[in-house]
């Protein structure tokens, strides 16, 4: 057993590490590697806990964004490849057709306390009006930074759930957190509110405090009512650029359909919305938010009929290409990382500091372009083209290729299978001969 790791000083823990035999001093070296020689290294070590290091992942730009009219540069994080071009592809194409429509639909969020009551169920009920009343009262305190920036607690609901689990009661707080996710505003208003509990019930109940106990207070990461939506539209026609060898009609027909197959066949409408997430969660990681709660809540709202689903729609009537997409989304433009990691801040500011409803729509925005550019590779050429040019890339920058090499490579791998043994090979030919 390990005690004391959290204890120690960062270069205590790496040097502890190679003392473990977990790291070898050459690994140490590493690590120190990727340090920052100036005041942005105390901002990341502080972001978890145990750090040794750096962790970098490429922010990368799209230049061509087009939402509801106003064009943006939209930085993006993402350990994939291909994410960021296919992102740039699709919002240049449909930066020429008028760009991406967004609109947000809500943005309530939601915390829960869960309880178990060993009296009568039917008690709370009449008992709720007070019960609430002091709920908002005890959490007051905490609302106040919050309503200055017109948020606050906008309804509470009680639910007898003894149904489900045998004494089992919840209560339903709704939030407005203004330009924030609002997660540490939720989870501390649920608290202070979980603590009059007890004590209320106690009061109405022979001061028995043994009745009523707490199980937790957390908000909850589902969200269908904090809601974006994003579309598309073009005459099918217009499409014609991007059709490959298809054709337009042929192309938005083929489109169509593969949008079809995700709503029928869950193992489809996972990938096909975690293409949708490839683009959302770049701008999200960008911008410091939660991917993972912003992930959980959209695969939950894919499964909200009882079956999982694509969160895109497509439809091609009387010569007009449309394309949508539902995605609930709680994110943030101040508190948490946003303004704690230097390059979430720069993110925000090169976004040019949006609310956190405008930064809902961005996202939902990059989602399509991602979502877009895959079905368009899927249906046309695959999307193996693509990933084997930027593979071969890697590959000519790994073997050093100079401009000259790379252009005479980029011709003869247009049409040949890529791998590493073929295009050194054929860098050695070239270099033979010179
Ligand atoms: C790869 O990261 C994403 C795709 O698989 C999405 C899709 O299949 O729609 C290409």
């Amino acid at each position: 057993m390990i005690e004391g790791f959290s204890r120690l000083s960062k270069s205590e823990r790496r040097n502890s590490l190679v003392e473990h035999g977990v790291i070898t001093p050459e690994q140490l070296q590493l690590l120190e590697a990727f340090d920052l020689q100036n005041e942005n290294q105390a901002a990341i070590d502080h972001i978890a806990e145990n750090t040794v290091a750096n962790y970098y992942l490429p922010m990368g730009i799209v230049p061509n964004v087009y939402i509801n009219g106003r064009h943006y540069w939209v930085p993006m994080v993402t350990e994939e490849s291909s994410v960021i071009a296919a992102a740039s592809y699709a919002a240049k194409f449909w930066s020429r057709l008028g760009g991406f429509r967004t609109n947000v639909k809500g943005t309530t969020k939601v915390g829960q306390i869960h309880f178990f009551w060993s009296g009568d169920a039917s008690t709370i009920d009449p008992l709720w009006p007070e019960l609430k009343d002091l709920l908002i009262k005890s959490s007051q305190y905490l609302s106040e930074n919050m309503q200055k920036r017109g948020g606050g607690i906008t309804d509470i609901e009680y639910s007898d759930l003894s149904h489900l689990i045998p004494r089992y009661h919840r209560i339903h707080v709704f939030f407005n957190t203004a330009d924030a996710m609002g997660a540490n505003y939720i989870n501390s208003c649920l608290e202070a509110m979980a603590r009059e509990i007890p004590g209320f019930m106690a009061r109405h109940f022979h001061n028995d405090l043994s009745r009523c106990e707490i199980n937790m207070a957390i908000l909850s990461n589902y969200t269908p009512e904090c809601m974006v939506e994003c579309g598309v539209e073009c005459r099918i026609e217009e499409l014609e650029t991007i059709s490959g060898n298809l054709g337009y009609e042929k192309f938005a027909e083929k489109f169509s359909k593969a949008i079809a197959i995700a709503s029928v066949d869950p193992y489809r409408a996972v990938t096909h919305n975690k293409g949708i997430y490839n683009g959302i969660d770049a701008v999200v990681l960008a911008t410091g938010n939660d991917f993972r709660a912003v992930e959980s809540c959209g695969h939950a709202y894919a499964a909200r009929d009882g079956h999982y689903t694509s969160l895109s729609q497509c439809t091609v009537e009387d010569g007009i290409f449309q394309f949508s997409l539902q995605v609930p989304m709680a994110i943030g433009t101040v508190g948490g990382l946003t303004r704690a990691h230097p390059m979430a801040a720069l993110a925000i500011e090169i976004l040019g500091k949006p609310s956190a409803e405008e930064l809902m729509q961005i996202a939902a925005a990059m989602g399509m372009a991602n979502h877009f550019a895959a079905i368009r590779a899927l249906v046309t050429t695959g999307i193996q083209k693509g990933h084997m040019k930027m593979h071969l890339s890697k590959i000519l920058q790994h073997l050093q290729a100079t401009p000259h090499e790379t252009d005479e490579a980029m011709k003869y791998f247009a049409s040949r299978e890529v791998s590493y043994k073929a295009v050194a090979d054929f860098l050695q030919n070239i270099r033979s001969k010179t």
